[in-house]
């Protein structure tokens, strides 16, 4: 029997498919090189901006025939979308075929819903609980192994769907991750460790005594064994001075930082909720490139923010002039149904979406070319 696993998203569906794998596994079946030879395909799924999930909806919709061809195929759609009960519905009524659908957190019960999928569809959206310490991962990303640090979001900036689907932030225990760690590194099967949660800077705030983020990383690289150890994503409003020296003294620290700036202007940063301003998060980039001269720095930015102007955008591009980052994400504002965004008046064309990221990737693209002849 055999499994076939499509992931979209963000590292931690990635690493929770590792999750999903190593529950199959488990069960017996072997990792398949194609959906066509599968005995069961599983949709990890990505609800982060609409593009994401009209794939899997395509995607989903192609496997009719496949399922036609083969009544005992199994198909499971799991992650960020289903966590939406609409969503999760729609699904279910547009493609008869489609045997379980999970939400996030209830991806600990597949094992139970391919035993019962016999009796019938299974459908078990939100059920809010801690991370499964128990289930084995299936490693699948080469030299680099994953270690989910927390869950959710509690910043719910207001175009952003995550915390509706991950629910509120929680940590797990600073120890269960230190012998996460100390496994992986007694495998001597991985150069890297990469810490994942949606906003690592605030990990440890939830949990009695509390742990700080930069705590973490200490204890981590004070870990005997020859590895590198990496983390994303940041929150510039929680990027302490504390946090930057870590990772400046610390030699395992990989000096990547992901620091989503997401745009440049001060009315738009509000509108967004991001709780920093302009000058902060300058302020904050200015301490990193003096604290770790060799700092690789990252950005997300969404362009066409409801009401956004163009003199408003340019700010966005002054930022990027300044920072000089070695690479961007560019997005164009994608509205997700729930968010304050979403129902902001002044929403803005897709022409003028399309003009703006294409002239943030043109600015990126002549600042690399730039830096990289330097
Ligand atoms: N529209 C466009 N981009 C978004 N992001 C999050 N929500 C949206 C949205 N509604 C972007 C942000 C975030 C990245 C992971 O995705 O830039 O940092
Ligand atoms: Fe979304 Fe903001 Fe949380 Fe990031 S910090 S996951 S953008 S709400």
């Amino acid at each position: 029997m055999k499994y076939f696993i499509v992931t979209y998203g963000c590292q931690m569906n990635v690493h929770e498919s590792e999750k999903i794998a190593g529950i199959l596994e488990k069960m017996g079946y072997e990792c398949g090189e194609s959906r066509e030879e599968a005995d069961i395909i599983v949709f990890n799924t990505c609800a982060i901006r609409e593009g994401a999930e009209d794939r899997v909806f395509g995607n989903v919709g192609a496997l009719k025939k496949q399922k036609k061809r083969n009544k005992d195929l199994i198909i499971v759609v799991c992650g960020c979308m289903t966590q939406k009960e609409k969503t999760a519905k729609y699904l279910l009524t547009t493609f008869p075929f489609v045997d379980i659908v999970l939400g996030t957190f209830n991806i600990t019960k597949l094992e139970e819903y391919i035993h019962k999928v016999k009796n019938g569809r299974q459908l078990e959206l939100w059920a809010e609980g801690n991370i499964d310490e128990t289930l084995p991962y299936k490693r699948t990303s080469g030299e680099n192994a994953w270690v989910n640090i927390m869950q959710g979001c509690n910043n719910f900036c207001t175009y952003c769907i995550v915390p509706y689907v991950r629910g509120r932030e929680k940590s797990r225990q600073e120890e269960a991750i230190l012998n996460e760690v100390r496994k992986i590194v007694a495998e001597k099967k991985y150069k890297k460790i990469t810490l994942l949660g949606q906003n690592v800077n605030s990990y440890g705030k939830d949990l009695e005594p509390q742990v700080s983020f930069s705590q973490l990383l200490k204890d981590i690289c004070a870990i005997e064994g020859d590895f590198e150890v990496g983390f994303m994503t940041s929150h510039p409003k929680d990027l302490t001075d504390d946090l930057i020296d870590t990772i400046a003294s610390q030699p395992k620290i990989e000096k990547n930082i992901h620091l989503p700036a997401q745009s440049g202007d001060n009315r738009i940063l509000k509108l967004m909720n991001r709780k920093y301003t302009r000058e902060h998060y300058l302020s904050i980039i200015k301490k990193i490139k003096d604290k770790i001269p060799n700092a690789r720095i990252t950005s997300d930015f969404i362009v066409g923010f409801p009401t956004e102007t163009e003199e408003e955008f340019e700010r966005t591009l002054s930022l990027v002039n300044e920072v000089r980052y070695d690479s961007i994400f560019a997005f164009m504002y994608s509205p997700r149904e729930g968010t304050v965004a979403s129902t902001m008046e002044g929403q803005i064309s897709d022409k003028v979406k399309h003009e703006r990221v294409n002239k943030l990737i043109a600015l990126e693209k002549k600042i690399q070319k730039e830096d990289n002849k330097s």
